[in-house]
């Protein structure tokens, strides 16, 4: 698929379902009892690959398009699927499923497509495995094909290396079967949409950030709790969860992905010319770094309509052109934008000095290796970066032009480079560009319509 410069970009766009939420929608309406009705699910390949894997477990899934409607069984009502269950290229599905599957009385085989044989599943394998499960690596690699035999969990209190939502979930849903209390400490909070519908669905749950009272005591002596827990280091949070009788089923409303708004909101900031109404967007903090990081690049952006549905706050977002300069962005922000690193780095080539992108060595391991990736892709455009082990440098004001960029299949580097190739002199083609039907399938129609 092919880009030009262009002069401007204009009008409106209502942005598809959030994919984190949409997936946790059908996998906590399947262990629910009664429905869950889904307003606007992701019709993604990712949040489709949920949807079957769990129609192979029993439960009855309708997918009308705009409404999903999930017949939950209850947290006992899974049923042993007859073939392999096949993620994908979700690794949401598959660490998120992991936690559920460790649980039941039945063994499972979960497997999906090349990218994900190659991510990392011993983050998972290990605090499940604590709790009781037994999960093999079949190709020893500790990756999928994963062969899950669940049993009866144990709560634990588990300290996870790497601040993963996928991980954290994975555990507080095996914890709902647990023997006793489950907790989770990360090193800084990562996004918190379970925790928000486990408790909308009834769950127990609850998160401690370091410094509540729950978390330390103000004298650093004996927590406020009694438990004897050491206190926990700055900005990391815990995630706390009780064993469930049960869940209930309940309305969700699926607020629009900021991970897609945000090729919309850098290509509003980069091409000149530009003001873009970006509906209906998720804005819960836990996700919405990129917008502090937008403002700390001088970029021109309002929130308008400010509401909340189903817990989640979502907002509509004007964006214009804007004169960029670069910052640094590293720390406990790093999670609530990790996906949108790529597109920030892009834009980074269109501010004035230089942008530091660091503390995010976890981009080496999501659908490809996105440090390798974009500084790959950008060099070839013309722009000056340099990989680092945890992120990268770029230092901005370079002219780009077109060139051929390979997507690696990573649906978010093929959305980069077509707004990047809106600001580039030339052509710039984007291989394996097909592969945003991952997160977004109606992305280039999107994206084209808004083009003068
Ligand atoms: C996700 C968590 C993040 C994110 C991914 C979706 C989720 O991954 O990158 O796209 O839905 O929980 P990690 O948990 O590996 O950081």
């Amino acid at each position: 698929m092919k880009f030009v410069r262009c002069n401007g970009l204009h009008g409106e766009v209502t942005i598809p379902g959030d994919k984190s939420i949409s997936h946790r929608s059908v996998m906590f309406g399947s262990i629910a009892k009664g429905t869950t009705e889904i307003h606007n699910y992701l019709q993604g390949a990712d949040c489709l690959s949920t949807i079957s894997c769990f129609q192979k477990m029993g439960i009855e899934i309708e997918n009308r398009g705009d409404i999903v409607l999930v017949h939950g069984k209850g947290l006992r009502g899974l049923s042993r699927p007859a073939e392999v269950l096949d993620c994908g290229n979700s690794g949401t599905t598959t660490r998120l499923i992991s936690g559920i599957l460790s649980a039941q009385d039945f063994d499972v085989t979960l497997t999906g497509d090349a990218s994900i044989q190659k991510r990392p599943m011993k983050r998972i394998m290990e605090p499940l495995s604590l709790m009781g499960a037994s999960i093999e690596s079949i190709n020893g690699n500790g990756c999928a094909p994963l062969k899950i035999s669940g049993r009866k969990p144990h709560g634990i209190s588990y300290t996870s290396k790497v601040a993963s939502a996928q991980v954290k979930s994975a555990i507080l849903l095996a914890g709902l079967y647990a023997d006793g209390e489950t907790r989770v400490t990360e090193p800084y909070l990562s996004r918190n949409h379970s925790e928000i519908m486990l408790k909308y669905f009834g769950a127990d749950v609850r998160t401690e950030a370091a410094g509540s009272a729950a978390a330390e005591p103000a004298d650093n002596s004996t927590p406020a709790d009694g438990s004897g827990r050491t206190p926990l280091p700055a900005g990391s949070a815990t995630a706390v969860i009780q064993p469930a009788e049960e869940l209930h089923g309940n309305l969700v409303e699926v607020p629009g992905d900021i991970s897609s708004a945000a090729f919309f909101l850098c290509a509003g900031l980069m091409v000149p010319n530009s003001e873009i109404l970006i509906r209906n967007v998720g804005t819960n903090p836990t996700r919405a770094g990129i917008l502090n990081v937008i403002r700390d690049m001088g970029g021109d952006i309002t929130l308008l309509n400010e509401h909340a549905g189903s817990g989640e706050p979502t907002a509509d977002i004007l964006v214009r052109s804007s004169s960029l300069h670069g910052t640094v962005i590293g720390g406990a922000v790093i999670p609530t934008l990790i996906d949108e690193l790529p597109v920030i780095a892009a834009i980074a080539c269109f501010a004035d000095g230089t942008t530091v992108i660091r503390d995010a060595a976890e981009l080496k391991v999501k659908e490809s290796d996105r440090i390798a990736v974009m500084t790959e892709n950008l060099t070839a455009m013309g722009a000056d970066v340099t990989a680092t082990d945890d992120g990268m440098i770029i230092r901005g004001g370079q002219p780009l032009h077109g060139a051929s960029v390979n997507s690696h299949l990573d649906h978010r580097i093929a959305m980069t480079f077509a707004v990047t190739g809106l600001c580039a002199d030339g052509e710039t083609d984007i291989l394996g560009a097909e592969c945003v039907n991952i997160s977004y399938p109606q992305f280039y129609e999107d994206l084209k319509r808004l083009i003068r």
